[in-house]
């Protein structure tokens, strides 16, 4: 794992759109792993300001989201879905048939889940995954337990999972759905390079036992100690511990 620690988020989020629009540079067919949360959206921000300005040309790239909230259709505004299009997906030139997403309105979960396995795996995996984490050191939605799951699947939320998540929700956790659905450790581990952003001196914990502590499915996010190509960017705050 290398650990790079920034100035600040807005520096940290500069570096790494700029590694995004290189990796599409490099391979314009290249498939991504993202993220929603309140983390990556300086970074959405940053490489929507490339594409307006024709620097980076996403047309041949293809995305993958981690995670979606179960239970509530994709037009709902709580969606990460929803979230996505609003921060990314409508401001710049991705083909809307390469965007891969989980429905949260799926009337069967396991299927969706398969389904979403057997695309990514159709897509042949993900070249690069853009990571948050939990300050439970979750992962997308991989929340921490006895046990972790390798394909995608259907969790449970935890109780600091959903008011992490409420702001989708009008502020409000009691509107934050129970359940979701989410890539498991599998996808995340088999990506060919992760880049794990946490900024905030309430991620420092979780930073530590990821980078720090033993490998253990109480902090899901140290899994990926076993990975050889882990970039954890971090600001001084996440970096205190
Ligand atoms: C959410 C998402 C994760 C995200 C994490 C941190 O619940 N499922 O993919 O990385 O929690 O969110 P934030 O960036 O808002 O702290």
């Amino acid at each position: 794992m290398k650990l790079r620690v920034f100035d600040s988020e807005q520096v940290a989020a500069i570096a790494c759109a700029a590694l995004i629009a290189e990796a599409v540079r490099a391979h314009p067919s290249v498939v991504l792993g993202l993220p929603t949360g309140r983390t990556p959206l300086n970074v959405y921000r940053e490489l929507v300001a490339l594409s307006a300005r024709g620097a980076v040309d996403l047309s041949r790239a293809s995305t993958f989201n981690l995670d979606e909230f179960f239970g509530i259709p994709p037009e709902d505004a709580g969606s990460f879905r929803a979230y996505m299009e609003r921060h990314f997906f409508q401001h710049v030139n991705l083909a809307r048939e390469r965007i891969h997403f989980l429905d949260g309105s799926a009337p069967d979960a396991e299927a969706e889940c398969a389904r979403y396995d057997a695309e990514l795996a159709a897509a042949g995996g993900l070249d690069l995954v853009l990571l948050g984490i939990g300050a439970n050191g979750h992962i997308a939605f991989n929340e921490p337990g006895d046990s972790l799951l390798a394909p995608c699947h259907r969790v449970k939320l935890g109780r600091e999972t959903r008011l992490a998540n409420a702001a989708l929700f009008g502020d409000d956790p009691t509107r934050v759905p129970l359940e979701a659905l989410t890539l498991g450790m599998a996808a995340i581990l088999q990506a060919r390079r992760v880049v794990l952003l946490a900024f905030g001196e309430g991620k420092a914990e979780a930073v530590s036992a990821m980078v720090k502590g033993p490998v253990t499915p109480r902090c899901p996010a140290s899994f990926l100690q076993l990975h050889r190509d882990v970039e954890v960017w971090v600001d001084r705050a996440a970096a205190g511990q």
